[in-house]
């Protein structure tokens, strides 16, 4: 008996039940009135009275231990199906921020977009450039003044100089001397200008260029190329319009204004009254440039444009201060939070 006592004991301190039933099926097996410790007692009556009193401690303990860790069990059990009880599973989370994206990498990555959907593909080129590039090749005559000290910030100022690009135009002649024709690709990166930084300005700022180069591309496809860019980027009831305009690499030139996105062309003080927001270059590529990167001026033509993202970036969010971008203050940056 003593044997058997001891083993119920050890079940008991073992003993594992999850569910209701399996605790219940448990108690009837061990304190049950066909149960093993119920029978132990009944066996208790047989026992020869010098053994009763050590036999009946033991019994008694034995007794006690299986209740309380049957009433331990079904403790445990009851707690975790309310703790289940309680989870609701269709209350909406709770939203965590992402971080930010910076406005310029979001606007420059829209506008490359936009342009990727009509088929253009992404060309990139060197910030460190040669004055073949940004300027020579691009039809810039010696004495214009951006090759001056004080528009471009020199590297080394030798025979063949090394320098930070103004534009992204220099990206064009590199697509151009190498790319099969015909050639459609935007070009974003960072230009570098050295001028004093002001809330209209900053020697540092991002452009996009575009460039479409085939045979019969002519001055109506820039149009509508610039057109259906602007209604992607200011809405489908966005207008442009094209003015006159000299740069030394395309001819004709002109520079495209598209219609105020706040007063709808009625003047506000964004527009300055005039209803119309300047928003990019552009022009058809002049045959200079298409010669002095080896391709035929007579069997190919092609447009160009070229667009600040600040400045897009300023009229999409209404940003006044250019300097916003540089200074990541988190106040601001913190306004292009998303949240999931
Ligand atoms: N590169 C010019 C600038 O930095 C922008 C530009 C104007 C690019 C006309 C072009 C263009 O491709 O055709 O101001």
């Amino acid at each position: 008996m003593k044997e058997r006592i001891e083993a119920l004991l050890a079940q008991v301190d073992s003993l594992v039940c999850k569910t209701d039933q399996e605790i219940e099926e448990a108690r009837v097996r061990l304190l049950g009135k066909k149960g093993e410790i119920t029978k132990l007692f009944e066996e208790f009556r047989t026992v020869a009275p010098e053994m009763k009193r050590e036999f009946g401690q033991k019994l008694n303990v034995l007794k006690t231990a299986a209740a309380n860790k049957i009433e331990e069990l079904k403790n445990a059990a009851e707690q975790s199906s309310a703790c289940v009880a309680s989870f609701d599973t269709t209350k909406p989370g709770d939203p965590f921020t992402l971080g930010s994206r910076h406005p310029i990498s979001i606007t420059r990555e829209e506008i490359v977009e936009i342009f990727r959907k009509f088929g253009y593909d992404v060309s990139e080129g060197p910030e460190i450039e040669d004055d073949w590039h940004v300027f020579e090749a691009l039809n810039f005559p010696p004495e214009h003044p951006a090759r001056e000290m004080q528009d471009t910030f020199f590297i080394s100022d030798c025979d063949n100089p090394v320098l930070l690009r103004t534009h992204t135009s220099s990206v064009q002649v590199r697509a151009m001397e190498k790319m099969p024709l015909p050639i459609r690709i935007v070009c974003p990166g960072r230009v570098f200008r050295n001028e004093a930084i002001s809330a209209r300005a900053h020697c540092i700022f991002h452009q996009v260029e575009g460039l479409y180069i085939d045979e019969n591309v002519t001055f109506a496809d820039m149009k509508q190329a610039i057109l259906l860019f602007a209604r992607e980027m200011f809405g489908a009831d966005a207008q442009i319009r094209m003015r006159p305009s000299y740069f030394p690499f395309t001819e004709p030139s002109a520079e495209v204004d598209v219609s105020c996105n706040i007063c709808k062309g009625k003047g506000c003080n964004v527009c300055k009254g005039t209803g119309w927001l300047e928003i990019m270059g552009c022009g058809m590529v002049d045959p200079n440039v298409l010669e002095a990167s080896g391709i035929d001026s007579k069997k190919y033509s092609g447009f160009a444009f070229g667009m600040g993202v600040e400045r897009i970036a300023m009229l999409k969010w209404q940003v006044k201060d250019l300097r916003n971008y540089f200074e990541n203050d988190l106040r601001f940056l913190k306004e292009f939070e998303t949240s999931i």
